[in-house]
This record gives structure tokens, C-alpha cells and sequence, in this order.
């Protein structure tokens, strides 16, 4: 069954989700707050839809609002999901990296990890020696849920179809006994990576050296342009000159402003 809901409840929930998040919702998009957070409320036994406001907003944690922004956002995603840009890293980004021998990247909306861990692989695959190399991914999501499972580095194995056999076999221990059927991460990819919360609308990241590469896959389209604007100015801050950004294959910089140089529609390079 749904619970009701009141059009200041639901000004009240998405304005919270879009002060906190950035995730714009629309005007009208109440049946889908109803659909997805009434199961919700049947769990914690509430009622009402300004009861369960309450509740995110007097839980300290942050953990019921990191609940409710899971039911309201996807985390979909996949190991070497839009495989161009992984194309793009080995073909032109790590050859011009080779005489230094170091690399930094962000994973900026990481979800479970897939995203990170695909980006670890690449490197693993592609450069010579890769012992040699000094090489730090920052993985980070504003979801404490689906960072915990990234950490984790466990997944079952349907979610490896998209990883070649021989790739796999490399990188991912398969599980027996009672863990059949799933695939562990193994330890000389998840060392490359560091997990962390942050939140896309913070104004400074703790970022120190300047990076190479920044993913921001499949997250700002929930973003309304004024926020989109600002986030792409913030990347362009933390990159290198010559860095590059790559966003999803559904999302554009067209209709904004930003100092980027487009390289393809999804890959941008800022200026040297
Ligand atoms: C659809 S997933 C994208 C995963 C991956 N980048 C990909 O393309 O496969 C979107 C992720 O953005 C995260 N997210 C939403 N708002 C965010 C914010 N303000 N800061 C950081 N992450 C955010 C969500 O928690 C979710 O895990």
C-alpha cells in the first residue's frame, strides 16, 4: 500500500534532497517519492510523509538520508560500462604518461565500485611494468551504502559478464564453499583505490595534487544547470593542465559554461 502525500511534503523532500545532494527532482514527480519511500515507511513504521521528513532530518548519522537518496536515485553501474572512455585512458592518456610514470584519477560518483575498479584493470592491463608506476584512484560517492559495498570489493559473478575471462581470471578470485558464486577484487587493485564519502556540492575536495583524470559518469544528469555549471568548474580547478574529463554517455557540457576543449562528445581535455 502507498501512503498519501501532500504537495508542501513533497516540497518539503525534494527541497532536502536537492539542498543535500543536488539532485533535482521536478515539480511533479510526487507518484515516484510515493512509490519508491513508501516501503520505507512501512519498515520504520511511520505513517506520514512529514513524519518520515522528520526523521531523516533528525537522524544526526545521516544515514537515514543516505537511505532515502538511495531509494530516490539509481546507483546503477557496470564494470566497464561505456567502454570508449576505457579505450580513451589505454590508447591516448597513459602513453603520454609513460616517461613519468605516475598517474591520479577520481571516480567522483563511484557507486559500488564497478567504475573504479574497471579504471584499476586498465592500468593493470596497459601499462609496462606496472610496479613501477605510482598510481592513486580516488573513489568516492555520496552514499555511505554503496561505498561499503565498493570497499568491499565482493560481487556476484553475473555482474562480471561484462569483464573478458582472461581479464577476470587475473583480477578477481572466484569464491568457493560458501561464497560460490561469487568474485572478490584481488588486493594489487583494490591498494590502487581509496574510498571516500564526499559530496559532489562541497565547494573544495580534499584533493592536493593535481589529476589526470576525472570520471563524472551518469550522476549530473540529475542535476539541474546552475549545479552542473559549478561542479564543471570545480573539475577543471583539480585537474592538470592537459587533464581530462569524461561524463556520461547520455550527458552533455553543451548547454552550459565552461574552459574545457571537447575531444568527443563525452571527453573533455582542459587547456595546457
Ligand atoms: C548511476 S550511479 C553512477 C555510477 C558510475 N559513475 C557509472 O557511471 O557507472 C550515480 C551515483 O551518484 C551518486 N551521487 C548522487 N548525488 C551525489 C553527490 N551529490 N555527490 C556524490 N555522489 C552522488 C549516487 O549515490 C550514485 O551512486
Amino acid at each position: 500500500m502507498d501512503y498519501p502525500i501532500t504537495k508542501q511534503e513533497y516540497d518539503r523532500i525534494r527541497t532536502l534532497l536537492y539542498q543535500e545532494s543536488g539532485i533535482s527532482l521536478g515539480e511533479n514527480k510526487q507518484s515516484l517519492v510515493v512509490s519508491r519511500l513508501s516501503k520505507r515507511l512501512r519498515e520504520l513504521e511511520i505513517d506520514s510523509f512529514a513524519a518520515y521528513y522528520d526523521q531523516v532530518t533528525q537522524d544526526d548519522s545521516g544515514g537515514e538520508f543516505t537511505r532515502m537518496l538511495d531509494l530516490l536515485s539509481t546507483n546503477k553501474t557496470d564494470f566497464f560500462r561505456e567502454p570508449k572512455h576505457f579505450d580513451y585512458l589505454r590508447e591516448q592518456i597513459l602513453p603520454t604518461l609513460e616517461r613519468e610514470k605516475r598517474i591520479r584519477i577520481w571516480s567522483s560518483a563511484c557507486s559500488t565500485g564497478e567504475e573504479p575498479y574497471t579504471i584499476a584493470i586498465t592500468l593493470h592491463e596497459h601499462v609496462k611494468n606496472p610496479a613501477s608506476w605510482e598510481m592513486d584512484i580516488l573513489a568516492s560517492d555520496i552514499s555511505t551504502r554503496v561505498l561499503a559495498h565498493a570497499a568491499a570489493g565482493l560481487y556476484g559473478e553475473d555482474r562480471i559478464t561484462t569483464v573478458s575471462p582472461d581479464i577476470a581470471r587475473r583480477h578477481f578470485l572466484k569464491g568457493r564453499g560458501k561464497s560460490a558464486g561469487l568474485v572478490k577484487v584481488k588486493p594489487h587493485l583494490s591498494k590502487l583505490i581509496k574510498f571516500r564519502r564526499l559530496n559532489l556540492m562541497s565547494d573544495t575536495f580534499p584533493i592536493k595534487s593535481p589529476l589526470d583524470l576525472i570520471f563524472c559518469r551518469n550522476v549530473m544528469i540529475y542535476f539541474d544547470r546552475p549545479t552542473q555549471e559549478r561542479l564543471i568548474a570545480k573539475f577543471h580547478r583539480y585537474l592538470k593542465p592537459g587533464g581530462h574529463l569524461f561524463i556520461g554517455h547520455s550527458e552533455s557540457l553543451q548547454w552550459i559554461k565552461h574552459d574545457f576543449t571537447t575531444i568527443a562528445p563525452t571527453i573533455y581535455r582542459k587547456d595546457l
